[in-house]
């Protein structure tokens, strides 16, 4: 029998949430943000998926974009951090890969290298500090470009460092900044969108927006989970019971004791633990289900194994019983509150330990 533990990826879950957040931007194009793996989803599974709707994917750097193409995907691919090293431009031409361009040396590397480019992305620094320009150097850069020969259109691209809190108004002065920019540039598209920002904020007309979070159905926001966000969660983490045992009052558990029985119930031993990605740090009290019945974490999680009593003590799970660690009646975000870290570092370290397992299905509009 093989190990339980089964990460289960609804691939047309991702597709119906790529149509949201177009749906939500009717006027923009959209990338489907498949970097680290698809946060963890599996890049080239999800990205033979859309490939056929995508406007484009994006990625963090070319060695993703490369496994893609090795895959087949013949969508637009753009490198949302540019270029690492010169040579890397020739690659972009050879793969028809589109870049981001945040300084002075990927220019001049650019043009050294006499590639020609459909798309650059030039990344303004709108108040995050990262990476980008500022608003005064961007119409050169963007001459400069254009004079090359080498450069089909060049987008302004920015990022927010605050679109997940409503609350904060750094938001609406980085998209001031950035519209300072565009006047003075002239005629330029926009790129500035993440899912935060395609859900709750007004974005520029008609440019790129790059949802990466939202497509897994994950929420990007404190305290709200992505199903109450009409997000459909694209991942369920499941395994089985493989050891139970009864406890009485006062008996302790697992590496450093670290859980106490307050009184007599069973316990149960499943297999998955932070050799999986399942989050070390989950607190006693994390929740999962068992059965389709509220369970929780009971103990120091292991690499190989967690321990978990179900929340109603009168409840005893058995032996080979279904348990859902994370996925649409236990959200990944409540999961990973409880870890004190948030839904995004849980899918992206997932490791390839699980068995994945993807759904497919016609979809219809
Ligand atoms: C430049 C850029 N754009 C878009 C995204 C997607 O952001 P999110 O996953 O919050 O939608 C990221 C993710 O980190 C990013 O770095």
């Amino acid at each position: 029998m093989a190990r339980p533990l089964t990460a289960t990826v609804d691939l047309d879950a991702i597709l119906q949430n790529y149509r949201y957040a177009k749906k939500l931007q009717p006027s923009c194009k959209a990338f489907a943000v498949v970097k680290s793996n698809a946060y963890g989803h599996g890049a080239i599974e999800v990205a033979r998926y859309l490939d056929e709707e995508a406007d484009a994917f994006a990625v963090a750097a070319i060695e993703e974009g490369l496994a893609l193409r090795e895959a087949g995907i013949t969508s637009p691919i753009l490198l949302l951090e540019g270029v690492f090293e010169g040579d890397e431009w020739t690659l972009c031409e050879q793969h028809g890969f589109w870049a981001a361009l945040e300084n002075a040396q990927q220019m001049d590397e650019l043009v050294a290298s006499q590639v020609k480019i459909e798309k650059i992305f030039l990344k303004l620094d709108s108040g995050m500090h990262r990476l980008g320009g500022d608003k005064e150097t961007a119409p050169n850069f963007v001459t400069a470009l254009k004079e090359t020969g080498q450069v089909g259109e060049v987008v302004l691209m920015t990022h927010f460092a605050c679109a997940d809190d409503l609350s904060d108004l750094t938001t609406v002065q980085q998209l001031t900044y950035f519209e300072q920019a565009r006047q003075a540039i002239g005629d330029i598209a926009a790129s500035v969108a993440n899912s935060a920002a395609i859900m709750k904020w007004s974005v520029p007309e008609g440019g790129w927006i790059r949802p990466g979070i939202m497509l897994y159905g994950i929420s990007p926001f404190a305290g709200v989970s992505g199903r109450a966000l009409g997000l459909r969660p694209a991942m369920t983490l499941s395994t089985k019971v493989i050891s139970t045992r009864q406890l009485k009052k006062g008996d302790k558990v697992g590496y450093g004791l670290g859980y106490v029985a307050s009184e007599d119930h069973v316990l149960a031993t499943i297999a998955a633990g932070y050799g999986d990605g399942y989050p070390r740090h989950a607190q006693n009290g994390t929740p999962m289900q068992i059965d389709g019945q509220s369970a929780c974490l009971a103990g120091r999680v292991s690499m190989d194994m967690l321990t978990v009593r179900m929340e109603d003590y009168s409840v005893a799970p058995s032996m080979g019983q279904e348990v859902v660690l994370w996925g649409d009646d236990v959200p990944v975000e409540e999961v990973a509150d409880a870890a004190g870290t948030i839904g995004y570092e849980l899918v992206t370290r997932m490791t390839a330990r699980p068995h994945y397992r993807y759904l497919r299905k016609d979809s219809a509009q």
